[in-house]
């Protein structure tokens, strides 16, 4: 990341303020700026030590541009700033939906990578999925890998829509697990447990688990079955996880977001994200 003279990061929200927490915690990086609109935003993100905070967008030559501002404000924002763009200006997305093509054109740059980070990356154990296509330079495509790479893991893809299904695992992931570790601790307080308690038991289980499933190595169904004691606590309660279609309710969920994903790339789609 040597040759890059700013990190532009448009969009200091939820996505935003992860990866520039992240960055900001890693190792000395190019200048970090952040593009908000928002001046209550911008309140917040100028307590931050090592951060430029403006609320317009200007761009010079060896910036590095993020884009992280919701889809449905980009076409907005690309009638506004194309002028600011060159055909070499290197931008990543983390724009959930949006093709790599949608906003290249509507940029009129060349040299855009898709990715969908997720929150996680605040506290380094983000998990990005990107795509860049034939027409980024092997340059372009290092800089956006090795800036994803100091907030968490990377993987690249080379089908672009398959990010379309990381945005249902990866991005959205940290939303669905916690949906489920907030039904653990809603148990643990119903019981009795005080908060802290319940939480600390909760992500502990799902930390530990996570761990246990990534050094084993064994598929997770394995994992399952060694906890399942036959006619035992565990397998009465995956009777009524089975039950109640549990796992199909997931798939179903990831599809519905994966959908959404494509939904937005359409122009005239479902919420409208460009044109
Ligand atoms: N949240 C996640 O976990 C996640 C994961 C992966 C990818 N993403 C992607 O990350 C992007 C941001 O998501 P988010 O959850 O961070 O949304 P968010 O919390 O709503 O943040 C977006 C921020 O961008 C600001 N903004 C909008 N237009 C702007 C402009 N033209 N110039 C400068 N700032 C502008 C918004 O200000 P206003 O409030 O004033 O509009 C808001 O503060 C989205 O494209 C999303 O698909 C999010």
């Amino acid at each position: 990341m040597t040759a890059t003279r700013r990190l532009v990061i448009v969009g200091g929200g939820h996505m935003g303020l992860a990866i520039i927490r992240g960055l900001l915690g890693g190792p000395a990086g190019p200048e970090l700026v952040v593009v908000e609109r928002s001046a209550a935003r911008r309140e917040l993100l100028a307590e931050l030590d090592g951060l430029t905070v403006v609320a317009h967008l200007d761009l010079a030559d060896g910036d590095f541009v993020v884009l992280a501002v919701p889809p449905q404000v980009f076409a907005e924002f690309a009638d506004a700033e194309r002028h600011r763009f060159t055909p070499g200006t290197p931008v990543l997305s983390v724009m959930a939906g949006l093709t790599a093509e949608t906003i290249a054109t509507a940029l009129g740059t060349t040299q855009v990578v898709r990715s969908i980070p997720n929150t996680p990356s605040e506290v380094f154990q983000g998990m990005s999925v990107y795509h860049a296509g034939p027409q980024v330079s092997a340059e372009t495509t290092a800089q956006a890998e090795a800036l994803l790479g100091v907030i968490g893991r990377v993987l690249r893809v080379d089908r672009e829509e398959l990010v379309d299904d990381a945005t249902a695992i990866c991005g959205g992931g940290p939303a669905f697990v916690s949906y489920i570790v907030d039904a653990f601790c809603q148990f643990a307080a119903a019981r009795g447990f005080g908060e802290a308690a319940g939480r600390e038991m909760a992500v502990q289980v799902f930390g530990g688990t996570a761990t246990l499933i990534a050094e084993s190595g064994k598929p997770p169904m394995q994992l399952c079955h060694e906890v399942m004691t036959p006619n035992g606590t565990t397998e009465r309660g995956i009777a009524a996880f089975d039950a109640a279609g549990l796992k199909g309710s997931i798939l179903t969920a990831l599809t519905a977001a994966a959908q959404r994903s494509r939904e937005l790339a359409r122009p005239h789609g479902p919420g409208c994200a460009v044109g």
